[in-house]
């Protein structure tokens, strides 16, 4: 059988990288049957970049200017992204609202990793969110999901992976979010393992 062809990921990320090092490890290991064809972060701090850096890939900072209305960003964007020919865009900790002015140029292409199960905790700071909604005795457990994002739906596309991540009594927040991102690290690459493998 011959072998499956490298899928080419574009890889968004705004802070530390760690999903995207998941990603790059599991291409390196043969894992995952794609490359990270370029990494664009919107922080040019990012430690994401660093990483893609030492692993050979081209790394792109590419800062929203102010003056720069969020439209005209995501098209630039998009001709940026689109100019590495991606076959997948993946959301890897990107922490920008994407408008279809970016979604439409990759349609039915875009994955995104958000740490927390469907319509539990959309948007930004969701472990915290749902460490204090266990606190409070609102919830048992929380978890991490991948999903299409097919509009400017925030965290609400269709589910393509998820998993429940247990919450014990004696967790503090760090304990959670290590749990999580463990879980996030795994969920990832086996989430893009299938949907390549279903190509
Ligand atoms: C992760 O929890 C991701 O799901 C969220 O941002 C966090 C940072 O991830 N959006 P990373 O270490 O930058 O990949």
């Amino acid at each position: 059988m011959s072998p499956q062809p490298t899928a080419r990921l574009a890889v968004l990320i705004s802070g530390n990288g760690s999903n995207l090092q998941a990603i790059l490890d599991a291409c390196a290991a043969g894992r995952l049957p794609a490359e990270v064809t370029a990494v664009f972060s919107n922080r040019s701090d990012a430690y994401g970049l660093e990483r893609a850096r030492q692993a050979g890939v081209p790394a792109i900072a590419c800062p929203k200017p102010r003056e720069i209305e969020r439209r005209a960003y995501d098209t630039a964007l998009a001709a940026q992204v689109g100019s590495y020919h991606p076959d997948w865009v993946v959301l890897a900790g990107w922490m920008r609202i994407l408008t279809s002015s970016f979604l439409d140029a990759f349609p039915g292409r875009v994955i995104n990793l958000h740490p927390a199960l469907p319509g539990a905790f959309p948007g930004t700071d969701a472990i915290a969110r749902a460490y204090a909604a266990y606190q409070s005795g609102d919830i048992l457990h929380t978890g991490v999901m991948v999903h299409l994002v097919p509009d400017e739906g925030v965290d609400s596309g269709p589910i393509l992976g998820q998993e429940i991540v247990p919450i014990l009594p004696t967790d503090t927040l760090a304990d959670l979010e290590a749990r999580i991102h463990a879980v996030e690290h795994r969920l990832l690459v086996d989430t893009l393992a299938k949907i390549l493998s279903e190509e």
